[in-house]
């Protein structure tokens, strides 16, 4: 017996992003679309039923009692993935940009107490309603540029208590909004004040008092691995604690300075190693031996005025899987906007169009650990989907700075449009 779909798109240009469930795309493989031209999807009970040729997809799927929605030929993708941010903090730091505009660089900001710092103070001092509010609307954004999953990191408490309340917050926005996100705890996000003269009595806090608590409320565990922040031996001792108590790593490495976090994270299995701006030859070549995915992050480059980009080229060539992410916080990438950051993966990482969807897309649900469930278009896995107003994959990072979802899917629900309800939708 055919399952019975509640939604069927028809006349689309598919880009299914099949076939890499079981790994994600790299070397020559990075890029495959899994095209279909006038392509269909059956959706139901929150499942894509059956993706391809619209005879094949009626075929499998019983269509019959399916509300139809006309793509027109636009561009339909699987939800995108937003797999590093940082989307639950208090306030903003805008009077920082204005320091950084006159001269002054991010970690000089860092190092005299402020950054992330002064987001520190504000996420201790908000209330969990708070922090939920906040983030609440960034989400609505987010899900308005098509993404349907975000990694979301704790890291501005550095303290049990505020940790705590930062993943309680990703817990409660779980329940009251449609985009799921994946929790990591962040403790060892930076030095707080009251440790400022013996980083390794707070690593001592992070790995006894913090991990053991945290455990069950995230998935990841993550470190900011940088010179004047913790050194790759403290990296080390706070991964390997998460890992010995059945988290899931990753690792902010090689974004201000070359460090070698790169070959840690390949070291330690973690799942990736994130932003990568000084990864040298030697990094390159552990990650691509490695299952660790290079999560980039060119959004920080281009608003820390950097200079200084991924080698992602290199990556590519050499066999490393790339995701791309927004990183989104409020120091140094404060925007929602995906869709810009793919537009900087051709241009600043030199990545192709087709290279940035897929790392967007499967990539990114390999980089949460979710390639089983999202970040294609096939059988089995959740309806995320995205119909964008775009003809094919190019004119989306091409027309760059606004927003060209036309239609969001979050487990078979039609949770944003953007056209008119009687135009693309017909019984
Ligand atoms: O990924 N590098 C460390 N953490 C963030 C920045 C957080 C902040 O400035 O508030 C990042 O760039
Ligand atoms: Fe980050």
């Amino acid at each position: 017996m055919k399952n019975k779909a509640q939604l069927l798109i028809v006349n689309a240009r598919l880009a299914t992003l099949g076939g890499f469930s079981a790994r994600p795309q790299r070397g020559s493989d990075f890029g495959r679309l899994g095209l279909v031209d006038n392509g269909a999807v059956a959706v139901g009970a929150g499942q894509i039923l059956a993706a391809g040729p619209l005879e094949k997809v009626r075929a499998e799927a019983d269509v019959s009692a399916a509300t139809i929605i006309d793509a027109g030929g636009r561009l339909v993708t699987p939800g995108l993935i937003d797999p590093h941010t940082h989307v639950v903090h208090a306030g903003s730091r805008e009077r920082e940009y204005e320091l950084r505009l006159s001269g002054t660089p991010y970690i000089e900001i860092l190092k005299a107490g402020g950054g992330i710092l002064n987001s520190v103070a504000a996420a201790r001092a908000a209330s969990l309603a708070q922090l939920v509010a906040q983030a609440k609307k960034s989400l609505r954004r987010m899900l308005a540029f098509g993404v349907t999953t975000v990694e979301a990191k704790s890291g501005y408490g550095l303290d049990l208590a505020t940790e705590i309340k930062m993943l309680q917050a990703v817990d409660v926005l779980n329940q009251v909004q449609d985009v799921t996100l994946v929790p990591t705890f962040l403790g060892a996000h930076a030095i707080p004040r009251e440790y400022s003269e013996n980083s390794d009595a707070f690593v001592r806090v992070v790995v006894e008092e913090m991990l053991p608590a945290v455990k069950d409320m995230a998935v990841f565990c993550d470190v900011f691995c940088e010179d004047h922040v913790f050194t790759v031996a403290q990296s080390r001792t706070i991964l390997q604690a998460a890992k010995a108590l059945g988290m899931e790593l990753k690792i902010h490495a090689d974004e201000l300075a070359p460090t070698g976090g790169a070959q840690l994270a390949a070291e330690l299995g973690a799942v990736s190693a994130d932003h990568l701006l000084h990864t040298d030859t030697e990094g390159i070549k552990a990650l691509a031996a490695s299952s660790t995915i290079a999560v980039l992050l060119p959004g920080t480059s281009f608003n820390l005025m950097t200079g200084r980009y991924a080698p992602a080229r290199e990556m590519v060539e050499a066999g490393v899987a790339i995701a791309l992410s927004t990183d989104y916080n409020p120091g140094s990438c404060p925007t929602e906007n995906l869709q810009l950051i793919m537009t900087l993966g051709c241009l600043k990482l030199g990545l192709t169009p087709a290279q940035v969807l897929a790392a967007v897309t499967i990539n990114a649900a390999h980089a949460l650990k979710m390639g089983d469930r999202i970040g294609s278009i096939e059988a089995g896995k959740q309806a995320d989907l995205v119909i964008f107003d775009a003809d094919n994959e190019a004119y989306l990072p091409y027309h760059f700075g606004v927003n060209h979802t036309w239609m969001v899917i979050k487990s078979g629900r039609i949770v944003y449009s953007n056209c008119e309800e009687d135009y693309c939708c017909e019984n």
